[in-house]
């Protein structure tokens, strides 16, 4: 049963919501529809209500979240707040933020299979759903392989895939891309944009990248402080309004400045010799990797998802050790050295911040590590209060981490490592969830550790993040280093990018000309 066009597939009349226990709405006095055929982007400051929007779509505000509501919103045919979440979802596909939360199998294809199954669809059906939506997400050879053995990116694929095998009516996706190569990004965002053609279906779609989003959307949606600041064609809202002082970073290149080179008299911080690692079941995530990192020395980790970043992380600090070959930590072989002395030297934040989060309050967290170094109670205590400040979370300091937001978690974890200053800082994806302000913060943060002589390794597909720091970049293509350079040359090398999943974040008129040159007329692969 599908509504004609030119009905909306979803409105909002004057919505508002405040959520039980808190003063301030989380939205208020919202008003918008979106009709079958519109792709509609959501971005703004943290905590500006994006989350709330789309977890009222499908009516988990009010009904997991309780609160107090105001106005009408009408989904699908249904009243959100009165339809039960399992009736909505009938009709609303809704991948997380986070694709841990939406792993419900073991194998990727039983993953993908599962929402089908639970509807009764016959099997032959769904085979072939399955079969059909792994392919167009470029899963296929994945199907056989557990989800939780698959890197962060391939997981959000596998969440996605699961939600388009139900062909939903309305697609509500909360950073789709965060996780994925720019590459896959693209594709995907542009996979989303043909099913919005191609059928009657809508999607609202929550981005911060908006230089693969932009193009492709026919709305954009500014919430701000729970308000719906600007909507508009996104080039409209754009030449309308500074988007910056609504936290979101316009997808256009700012000024460069460039961090040095390390002195030539520094010491080497980090020697790989040939590593190959393979995972206990088989997988080779790195096939020989040699480089050299100094003090003082800021290096960025890019390349397709899959590639063995991560992997390559966690032998920095010990948690994995080399299958052959060899990771020296200023000199310390790693299969010798005790890891809780490599942790005292390399502070390692990781990809998914729930996997290193533990503690009941946001300042147990920033304290545990220089506790557990030995710093007394009270120089604990104040390196914790220092950290958050930093990455500003000090607000958040008695909060419990669960009840934050994924790019406020991601802080605390930052926090929780900066707390105690390793001599070598690796971030691993810093900036999923993190509006314009605070990855201005992260970069700031990064830029100081630098120049103050410590080193930085910072893993992350998003380009924009790094631009203009121009750092080193390590170019990973199948657990092999496939290039090391400066990011600008990296930028202007067409074949190179290409081969390595790798897009210019930026809207395609504003690519500066070094960058795009080669792009436009560099060789084919
Ligand atoms: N725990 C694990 N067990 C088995 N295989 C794994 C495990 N973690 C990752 N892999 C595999 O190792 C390879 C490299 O994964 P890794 O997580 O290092 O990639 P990545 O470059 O960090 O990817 P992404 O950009 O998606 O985060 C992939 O083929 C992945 O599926
Ligand atoms: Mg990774």
């Amino acid at each position: 049963m599908r509504e004609p066009r030119g009905q909306p597939a979803a409105s909002f009349e004057d919505f508002s919501f405040t959520y039980s226990g808190t003063d301030s709405p989380a939205l208020e006095g919202v008003t918008f529809s979106i009709h079958p055929g519109e792709l509609a982007l959501v971005a703004g400051s943290s905590g500006g209500g994006k989350s709330t929007l789309l977890r009222a779509m499908i009516g988990l505000v009010p009904q997991m979240y309780p609160g107090e509501l105001v106005g009408r919103a009408l989904v699908a045919g249904a009243d959100p707040a009165r339809t039960p979440v399992r009736e909505m979802a009938r009709h609303v596909g809704y991948v997380f933020q986070d694709p841990e939360n939406q792993i419900f199998a073991s194998t990727v294809e039983e993953d993908v299979a599962f929402g089908l199954e639970v509807r009764g669809i016959p099997r032959e059906e769904i085979v072939r759903r399955v079969e059909e939506v792994l392919g167009r997400l470029g899963l296929s050879e994945l199907r056989g392989r557990p989800v939780h053995e698959l890197s962060d990116g391939q997981k959000q694929l596998v969440a996605l895939a699961g939600v388009l095998a139900l062909d939903p009516r309305i697609l509500v996706l909360d950073e789709p891309t965060s996780m994925l190569d720019p590459h896959n990004a693209r594709e995907m965002l542009g996979l989303v944009r043909g099913l919005v053609d191609s059928s009657d279906i809508c999607a609202v779609v929550v981005e911060h990248r908006l230089g693969f989003s932009m193009p492709l959307a026919d709305e954009l949606l500014v919430l701000h402080g729970g308000r719906l600041a600007a909507r508009g064609p996104p080039r409209e809202v754009m030449e309308r309004v500074e988007l910056r002082a609504f936290g979101i970073s316009p997808p256009i290149p700012g000024p460069r400045h460039p961090v040095p080179d390390p002195p030539q008299s520094s010491r080497v911080a980090l020697e790989l010799d040939s590593v190959h690692y393979a995972y206990p079941e088989g997988t080779e995530a790195l096939a020989g990797v040699s480089m050299e990192v100094r003090e003082g020395e800021l290096v960025a980790v890019v390349g397709h998802n899959g590639s063995g970043k991560t992997t390559l992380v966690r032998h920095l600090n010990g948690l994995l050790r080399p299958s052959s070959g060899s990771v020296r930590v200023f000199g310390r072989d790693t299969r010798r050295a005790d890891v809780a002395d490599l942790a005292r030297l390399v502070g390692v934040v990781f990809q998914n911040p729930d996997h290193q989060i533990f503690e009941e309050t946001v300042e147990r967290e920033a304290m545990f590590a220089p506790l557990a170094m030995g710093f007394a109670p009270e120089d604990a205590r104040r390196a914790a209060a220092a950290a958050m400040e930093r990455v500003g979370i000090s607000h958040l300091s008695l909060r419990n981490p669960v009840s934050l937001s994924g790019g406020e978690r991601k802080r605390v974890a930052v926090a929780s490592v900066l707390s105690y200053g390793p001599r070598i800082l690796v971030l691993d994806e810093p900036t999923v969830g993190q509006d314009a302000r605070n990855r201005e913060l992260l970069r700031g943060l990064i830029e100081d550790i630098i120049y103050s002589g410590r080193t930085v390794i910072v893993v992350t597909h998003d380009l924009d993040f790094i631009w203009s720091l121009d750092p080193r970049t390590i170019v990973m293509r199948s657990g092999r280093i496939l290039a090391d350079a400066r990011l600008s040359r990296v930028l202007s090398d067409g074949v190179l990018m290409e081969s390595a999943h790798l897009v210019p974040p930026w809207l395609p008129s504003s690519i500066p000309e070094e960058e795009s040159a080669q792009r436009v007329n560099g060789p084919a692969r």
